[in-house]
């Protein structure tokens, strides 16, 4: 996710982030790592609690403690400031094992308008902890999540890769969803042009519901 969007969906704007360690957090925010989602986070609340758990991550609203090097305190707080009101769009991915380090992040971004049903989903992942199967672990569960929390709002899930993303595409066929198009050379970055993947899944495509 940029820093710039904290709902930043978009797949392929999802590039690897450098990770502090746990030491850079405060040993109270670890302490606390169990503690409920604050509407009002700040260096100094305790870390927000699990909203989604799977069996190796959690996914929790993000707190400034546990936030990517080179990112400072301020662009942090900036950051989650606009993630401090329920419902939450945007999710630090932990390992369970310590909640207090932030290993990558998973999002949504609400549709409006003629599309308020959809939602966008976006990820990263800190380099040194791809391979394992986090982000499908974590794309699913948010995937099952959203449909089941939140399913009278969203009946359908997208997402949007960079072509040059395979892995990225490969999770969310993993997860479930489908290619539905091609966007060509649709985005630019620097002096490189890429075609855009649009990917998508309805609610009733997992829920078992009658086409509509
Ligand atoms: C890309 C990213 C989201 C994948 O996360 P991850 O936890 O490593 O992904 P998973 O292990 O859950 O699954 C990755 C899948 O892609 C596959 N894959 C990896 N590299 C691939 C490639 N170059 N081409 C095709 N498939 C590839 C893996 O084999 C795996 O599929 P499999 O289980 O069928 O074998 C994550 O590595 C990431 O955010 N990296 C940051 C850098 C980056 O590549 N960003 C791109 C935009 S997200």
């Amino acid at each position: 996710m940029s820093m710039e969007n904290p709902a930043e969906p978009a797949v392929e704007a999802h590039e690897p982030q450098p990770l502090i360690s746990s030491s850079s957090s405060s040993a109270a925010a670890a302490a606390a790592a169990q503690a409920p989602a604050s509407t009002t986070t700040t260096a100094t609340s305790p870390l927000p609690g699990p909203i989604i758990s799977t069996p190796r991550l959690i996914l929790r609203p993000l707190h400034p403690l546990s936030f990517p090097h080179p990112y400072t305190l301020a662009h942090a707080e900036t950051w989650i400031s606009m993630n401090l009101t329920e419902p939450y769009n945007a999710f630090a991915i932990c390992e369970i094992s310590d909640p207090s380090i932030l290993i990558g992040g998973i999002g949504l971004r609400p549709g409006s308008d003629v599309s308020a049903h959809t939602a966008e989903v976006g990820y990263w992942l800190g380099e040194p902890f791809t391979g394992k199967g986090y982000v499908t672990e974590a794309c699913q569960a948010m995937t099952d999540w959203t449909f089941t929390e939140r399913g009278d709002t969203y009946r359908k899930l997208t997402a949007r890769v960079f072509s040059r993303h395979k892995a990225s595409m490969r999770v969310l066929e993993k997860c479930g969803y489908k290619e539905e198009g091609v966007l060509k050379e649709h985005v630019r970055k620097h002096v490189e042009i890429w075609d855009l993947h649009l990917f998508g899944l309805l609610k009733r495509e997992v829920g078992g519901e009658q086409d509509k």
